[in-house]
């Protein structure tokens, strides 16, 4: 998994409004329209309004949309992925455009959200007629002024563009729970047309609904009534990130649904935090959701028992810049009183710099970790994005973080679900799970999908096999082990997976798409189109899956709609490169014109170096129209690729025998006599046969 803005809260597949988890007694009240609070506590309504956390979700509107500077048209192209962005106003409505070169590939998203508050950054978010929610890859940045760039994680050339749909995540930290939610294992959360706008009260103060109406302090959660570990584990629940690159950052408890926190209740019993090893060299990490990682490091923090958010910040008030300064002044006095310099001068300027974060590069926070001396250098200087991948950037052990001591379990799944700890991590989590035996099918799965991250297909799908044993109807599951199946050559056995995780969730596309491929396989031909028909149905965006149909259409001879198809795969993906190669190929059979698959085809290589059927397809064009040497070359590097391809074989030998090359074309066509298919063999005899 790519992490984006955040991965945050990664919800160990329990998704959702599933089973209602046993919460202590105030479970009983429930969630009240914010708007009831706001008509007895005027004041701090007013005040809250104005600070980030108020705003960080909010419609696109004309009110709202007020620093994108419309007048300039704000663009601009992204070289890595040889794309360019523009947003666009039309009225009330804002949309952002896509494009390559002078107008392909050109598409248009309306922007419905917008996260963030703007204080640092805004994010935007497209609402798709299904009712997901995709992240843009443009967003707008206050660093340098304002302005616009890729959103974090997007600067490289194979991004994701606007295909990301949110999870829950996002929302968990950005805003008040929305009231109903779909969220469906396996497949994202569909979210309803009204959302609330906002992080609101009850994120901090818990559901109101006894309170408002009997106004009783009692029956309302008070922060500053807790213990200093509760109350902090308010902002924590949001605050806490201890990275936002793969490890995983956090677990969300199996069967607690996604919204199911409440204030006051141990926030260990909800997650559980994770952190790199320590002396693995990333100790010194800055990240944008930092806060509580780096105040929970400080002197100040450890060696006192009263220190904590609160301490210096009224949440329900803005305290930024200047005019903020003097109020924290006093609160670092309220201890550090006395002689020097602990009296006067700026000591955030000194003691609580601002930094450039790691993971949003154009965002610049403030470190938490309160030091004698700032670290050296410029703190505040560009930096590159850097990308890290699940398993590849940080190897090592996922150490516990908050609690200090998890149950095993999660300590063990850890281990493997980002692929940090692969190798030590799965016979830990079999062990674990020997051990406890949890009735719940996550734990399993987490086990299966780690011999299938290890490049272990026969032990994950012996171990998806035993899950569904006891839980035969865990669709995440069926789905995975219909693919593993599918690509292990078992088509038929794939297909009565598919077909029973269709059966369970009629509108998972990816379930659609993988049961499209494999009937496909089956040469069900009209039932793989329904099926991946449907899948766009579900998800329009979905360019695979518009690739998939593409073939099977090309199989259907319904070239036409083939190329439609194809094409529309490449709209929504341009850097997919077996679209291109499909699309090549569905022109060729469509008899266009040879340059059109040529260019299609150069495409498909340049995206992807390695892939010998394009070159073997080159080879092809190239010997039609009689160009020998150039045809040579794409056999050669489909060979390169491929050594035992017989087409490839066939066609360097003819093409070497068209330039005359004699021997080398014997050579190779001896190979392709060795092919188990009668018709390369017989074509391959002819070639030989007329060589002198
Ligand atoms: C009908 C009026 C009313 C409504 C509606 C209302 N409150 Fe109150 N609230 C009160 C009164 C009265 C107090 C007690 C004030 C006091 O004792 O100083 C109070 C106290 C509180 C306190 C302090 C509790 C303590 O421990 O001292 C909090 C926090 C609070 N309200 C939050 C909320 C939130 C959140 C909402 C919306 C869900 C809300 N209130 C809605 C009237 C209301
Ligand atoms: C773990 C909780 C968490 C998750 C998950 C999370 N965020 Fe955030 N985000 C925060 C916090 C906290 C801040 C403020 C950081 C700070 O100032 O220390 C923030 C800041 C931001 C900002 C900048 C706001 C500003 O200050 O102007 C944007 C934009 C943003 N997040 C977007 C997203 C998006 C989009 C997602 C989902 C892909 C996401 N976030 C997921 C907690 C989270
Ligand atoms: C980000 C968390 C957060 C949000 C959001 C929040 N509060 Fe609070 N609120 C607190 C904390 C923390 C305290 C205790 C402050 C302290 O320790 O003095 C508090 C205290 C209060 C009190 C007690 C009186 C006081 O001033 O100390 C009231 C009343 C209150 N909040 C109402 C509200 C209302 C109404 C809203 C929404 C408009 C709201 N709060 C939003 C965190 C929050
Ligand atoms: C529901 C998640 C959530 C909770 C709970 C929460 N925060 Fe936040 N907080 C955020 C996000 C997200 C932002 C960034 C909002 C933005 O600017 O877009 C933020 C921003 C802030 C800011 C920056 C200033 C501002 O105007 O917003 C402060 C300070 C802050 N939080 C303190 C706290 C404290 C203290 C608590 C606990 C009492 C707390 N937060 C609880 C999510 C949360
Ligand atoms: C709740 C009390 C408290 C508050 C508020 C507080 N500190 Fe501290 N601070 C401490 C304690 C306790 C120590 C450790 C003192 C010791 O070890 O002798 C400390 C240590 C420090 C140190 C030395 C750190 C080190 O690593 O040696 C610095 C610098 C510092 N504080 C600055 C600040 C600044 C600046 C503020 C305000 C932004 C602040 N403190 C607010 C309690 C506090
Ligand atoms: C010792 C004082 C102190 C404590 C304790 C403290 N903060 Fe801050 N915080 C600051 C200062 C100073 C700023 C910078 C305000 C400004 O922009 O001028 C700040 C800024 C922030 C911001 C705004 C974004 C940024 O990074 O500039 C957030 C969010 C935040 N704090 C969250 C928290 C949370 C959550 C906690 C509890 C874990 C916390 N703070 C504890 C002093 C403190
Ligand atoms: C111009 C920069 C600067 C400002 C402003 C500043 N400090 Fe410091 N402070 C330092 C430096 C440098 C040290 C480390 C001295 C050393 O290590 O010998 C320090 C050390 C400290 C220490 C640890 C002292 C000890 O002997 O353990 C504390 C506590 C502290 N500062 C608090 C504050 C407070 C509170 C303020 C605001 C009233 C403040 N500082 C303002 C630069 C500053």
């Amino acid at each position: 998994m790519v992490r984006l803005w955040a991965i945050g809260v990664i919800l160990v597949a329990g998704w959702g409004c599933g089973t209602a988890p046993k919460l202590p007694a105030i479970a009983a009240r429930t969630y009240v329209e914010t708007r009831q609070c706001d008509t007895c506590h005027k004041e701090i309504a007013a005040s809250y309004k104005q600070t980030g956390m108020a705003r960080a979700f909010y419609k696109a509107t004309p009110a709202t949309m007020t620093v994108e500077h419309w007048e300039r048209s704000p663009r601009f192209d992204h070289k890595p992925s040889n794309r360019s962005y523009q947003l666009l106003r039309r009225g009330d409505r804002y949309f952002l455009r896509r494009w390559q070169g002078t107008d392909s590939n050109m598409l248009e998203l309306e922007i419905h959200y917008v996260m963030g508050s703007g204080n640092a950054a805004r994010s935007y978010l497209h609402r798709t007629p299904q009712g997901r929610l995709a992240e843009l890859p443009v967003a707008w940045y206050a660093d340098a002024g304002g302005k616009l760039a890729m959103s974090p994680g997007y600067d490289r050339s194979d991004h994701q563009d606007h295909r990301r749909k949110i999870s829950t995540d996002c929302f968990f930290c950005h805003n008040a729970y929305p009231a109903a939610l779909d969220t469906k294992p396996a497949s994202e959360p569909v979210f309803a047309e009204s959302l609330p706008e906002g992080i609101d009260c009850q994120r901090c103060h818990g559901p109101g609904s006894v309170h408002v109406k009997s106004t009783k302090p009692a029956d309302i959660v008070n922060p500053k009534r807790l213990s200093r570990e509760r109350s902090l584990e308010v902002c924590m629940q949001c605050h806490l990130e201890t990275t936002s690159f793969p490890l995983p950052n956090s677990l969300v408890k199996v069967g607690r649904g996604a919204f199911s926190y409440q204030p006051g209740q141990p926030l260990s019993d909800f997650m559980t935090h994770f952190d790199h090893a320590k002396g693995s060299g990333r100790e010194g990490k800055f990240e944008i959701v930092s806060s509580v990682y780096r105040l929970r490091q400080s002197k100040c923090f450890t060696a006192s028992d009263k220190l904590q958010c609160t301490t210096c910040h009224d949440p329900h008030k803005v305290q930024r810049g200047p005019a903020a300064r003097p109020g924290f002044l006093k609160t670092c006095q309220g201890c550090h009183q006395g002689q020097g310099h602990f009296t006067k001068g700026d000591c955030v300027q000194c003691h609580m710099p601002k930094r450039r974060t790691e993971d949003v590069v154009h965002g610049v926070m403030t470190d938490h970790l309160i030091q004698r001396r700032p670290p050296p250098g410029n703190l505040t200087a560009p930096i590159a994005e850097r990308h890290e991948t699940p398993g590849k950037s940080y190897v090592g052990e996922v150490a516990p973080y908050y609690p200090a001591n998890p149950d095993e379990l999660y300590v063990a799944l850890a281990q493997v679900v980002q692929r940090s700890n692969l190798a030590a991590g799965i016979p830990r989590l079999a062990a674990a799970i020997q051990k406890h035996r949890p009735q719940e099918p996550q734990f399993a799965f987490g086990l299966a999908q780690a011999h299938a991250a290890a490049g272990k297909p026969n032990e994950a799908i012996a171990a998806y096999r035993e899950l569904l044993q006891a839980h035969p109807s865990y669709v995440p599951a069926l789905r995975n082990l219909g693919e593993l199946l599918h690509a292990a050559g078992q088509t038929n056995d794939a297909v009565l997976h598919l077909e029973k995780a269709r059966g369970l969730e009629p509108n998972n596309a990816g379930v659609l798409h993988a049961l499209g491929r494999a009937w496909r396989d089956q040469g069900k031909l009209a039932d793989a189109q329904t099926a991946l028909e449907e899948a766009i149905n579900q998800d329009p965006d979905f360019a695979d899956a518009h690739n998939s149909l593409g073939l099977v259409l090309l199989e259907r001879k319904d070239l036409a709609r083939a190329q439609a198809s194809l094409q529309e795969a490449i709209r929504q993906q341009p850097d997919l490169a077996e679209a291109h190669l499909n699309l090549a190929q569905a022109m060729l059979m469509a008899e266009a014109p040879p340059q059109q698959a040529q260019a299609e085809l150069e495409t498909a290589i340049r995206l992807n170096p390695r892939m010998a059927p394009a070159h073997e397809l080159l080879g092809l064009i190239h010997s039609a129209s009689g160009r020998w040497p150039l045809a040579a070359a794409s056999y050669r590097k489909a060979l390169e690729i491929t050594p035992d391809a017989p087409r490839a074989q066939l066609g360097l030998g003819s093409a070497l025998a068209a330039t005359g090359d004699r021997e080398a074309a014997r050579r190779y066509l001896n190979l392709a006599l060795r092919s188990p298919d009668p018709n390369i063999q017989a074509e391959a005899r002819d070639v030989l046969s007329q060589l002198p």
